[in-house]
């Protein structure tokens, strides 16, 4: 069972976002990527970016595609607003909103996804709720999330260091992949370890259906 603990406020460091964590972060924002680039021919898509940060999937998005991105944090999504302009994406909106209650009716989007957000957050399984929700039935949610795999010694050990990660780098180790798998109306069809950093796998990237 995971616990609540307040997310990390980004606003000091929304200005340097991009230079401390883009290297570390780049192969799960390439994944993420990939998903929302297959919705590139279906120009009525639908796509919400739930903790979309300083916009690092920005430029990845193709200008043909409705795009909403969120963030609970206004500093960091005037990074994103930078992007934007620069990029020229009139598709392209962004929107100050809590993720654990996101102002969208159900059934809304063809494709959410979240890269590094859900275990920064302090409810990660209500925001997946949330993002389950305003998915369209057949439609897809992508996350990127640094998540235990099982309980193995590994996955145990790496628990011990979940005060001081939520305390000093702003997210959880305790979230496991069987916690997210056992909600409703999802079914896993990818899944693959990502953010290699020396052969080390910081987070997976999952891909779910919404039945
Ligand atoms: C580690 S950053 C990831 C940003 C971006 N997705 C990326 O991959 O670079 C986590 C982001 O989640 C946002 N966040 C945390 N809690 C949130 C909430 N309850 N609702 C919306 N966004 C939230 C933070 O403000 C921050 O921008």
């Amino acid at each position: 069972m995971t616990s609540k603990t307040a997310p990390r406020d980004y606003t000091f460091i929304a200005p340097l976002y991009d230079h401390v964590f883009q290297t570390f972060l780049s192969e799960g924002h390439h994944d993420i990527s990939e998903v929302i680039r297959s919705l590139k021919n279906k120009r009525d898509s639908k796509i919400l970016e739930v903790g979309v940060g300083s916009g690092l999937t920005l430029p990845h998005i193709p200008s043909t595609i409705n795009y909403t991105g969120i963030d609970i944090n206004q500093r960091m999504l005037q990074e994103a607003q930078k992007k934007r302009k620069l990029l020229g994406r009139r598709k392209v909106t962004l929107e100050v909103m809590d993720a654990k209650k996101l102002a969208y009716k159900d059934n809304t989007f063809d494709l959410v996804v979240a890269a590094s957000v859900i275990t920064a957050v302090d409810s990660p399984l209500k925001v997946m709720k949330e993002m389950i929700r305003v998915t369209k039935k057949g439609g897809m949610i992508a996350i990127v999330a640094n998540l235990q795999e099982s309980d193995t010694l590994k996955s145990r050990m790496v628990r011990i260091f979940d005060p001081i990660t939520r305390k000093y780098l702003g997210f959880r180790t305790d979230l496991d992949l069987n916690q997210i798998q056992k909600l409703r109306n999802i079914k896993l069809v990818d899944y693959k370890r990502t953010n290699n950093i020396l052969g080390f796998p910081l987070s997976s990237f999952l891909l779910f259906e919404k039945g």
